[in-house]
């Protein structure tokens, strides 16, 4: 059966009898509705999210309160969100996530671009999250967040990470995708990933891919790292594609891999963030027959590739 969506833009005073009991600044400018509203979207600025500020809201499906410079959102900021599975609180100024805020199961949430710097411990615990967007905070640790939770991508990237636990992601199930691009990482311990589809890791300070151990992947990002040599071949077996460059590679060490990944049929290549693939046909670093000018020659204009 067909069922005709009316669009309609409401003034902020029609709004307020539309969602009781909404506080001071909270503004919305799209309303898509039959009878009652399917999407929400805050429209000026919105400074805390109160307890109860969204209610009797059964067929709400979509909250967005992005570039609103939102600095709270309080646990029961939305009341029995039966239908709501998307919530895109990207763009604004939280810093911290509290235990109980987020209790529903969604399809995305999306909380990137905010100046995030601690989530409370089970922030995320007993829900169902496809997609969990934390991307460009402040996040430097990741503590005991997860518990009891399903995501299967989770964006970590351009945060102030240093180093990952074996604990740190045990409590997700069903991560297919982690992205980790653009952080500090020096140290990730032995098993701390799953078995999983994508490990995106270019821009850290990692000096080799020991932490894999056992796990199984499809498709490995360790571009704009410090990698000179893998320490272990048998590692690489277990993944299908490798995007190595670029790295301050040994070559030596590098024509073993190209030996092997031509046996196994590993792919290799270029990490997703090279960009000046134009700028530069240095592939590798260390060679013997370089003689100690040339090497040094070599390391600045490798330096400048990966720093720039
Ligand atoms: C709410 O948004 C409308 C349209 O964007 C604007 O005219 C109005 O001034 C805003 N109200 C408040 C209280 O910010
Ligand atoms: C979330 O909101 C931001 C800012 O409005 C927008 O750029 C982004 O596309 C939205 N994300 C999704 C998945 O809707
Ligand atoms: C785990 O989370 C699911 C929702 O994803 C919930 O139904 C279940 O009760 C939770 N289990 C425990 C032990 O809390
Ligand atoms: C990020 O956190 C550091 C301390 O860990 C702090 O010095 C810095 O000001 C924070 N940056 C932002 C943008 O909040």
């Amino acid at each position: 059966m067909l069922k005709a969506v009316l669009v309609v833009t409401l003034p902020f005073v029609a709004e307020i009898s539309t969602f009781s009991n909404t506080r001071s600044n909270l503004n919305t400018s799209t309303i898509e509705c039959g009878s009652d509203v399917y999407f929400l979207r805050a429209a000026s600025s919105v400074n805390i999210l109160q307890k109860n500020t969204f209610r009797s809201m059964e067929n709400l499906y979509r909250l967005d309160i992005t570039d609103c410079y939102m600095r709270e959102v309080r646990p029961g900021f939305i009341r029995n969100p039966k239908s709501l599975i998307v919530i895109n609180f990207s763009r604004n100024r939280l810093s911290t996530i509290r235990a109980g805020v987020f209790v529903k199961s969604l399809t995305s949430l999306l909380l990137n671009n905010n100046d995030l710097e601690s989530i409370e411990e089970n922030a995320f615990s007993n829900i169902f999250i496809e997609y969990l967007e934390l991307s460009t905070n402040n996040i430097s640790t990741i503590e005991n967040w997860f518990r009891n939770v399903t995501i299967l991508r989770l964006h970590l990237n351009n945060n102030q990470i240093t180093s990952l636990r074996k604990d740190t992601f045990r409590e997700i199930r069903g991560l297919e995708d982690i992205y980790l691009d653009n952080n500090r990482i020096q140290y990730i311990e032995v098993n701390t990933f799953p078995n999983m589809k994508e490990l995106h890791l270019a821009r850290n300070y990692l000096y080799n891919i020991d932490f894999l151990g056992r796990t199984v992947l499809e498709t490995l990002d360790i571009g704009f790292n410090r990698i000179s040599c893998f320490r272990s071949f048998v590692i690489l077996t277990k993944i299908k594609r490798l995007l190595i460059y670029p790295n301050p590679w040994n070559c030596n060490c590098l024509l073993g891999f190209w030996k092997l990944a031509w046996r196994y049929g590993i792919g290799y290549g270029d990490s997703q963030l090279f960009q000046q693939k134009s700028d530069t046909n240095l592939i590798c670093l260390v060679a013997e027959h370089i003689d100690e000018q040339d090497k040094k020659l070599h390391e600045e204009n490798f330096m400048r590739i990966l720093y720039n």
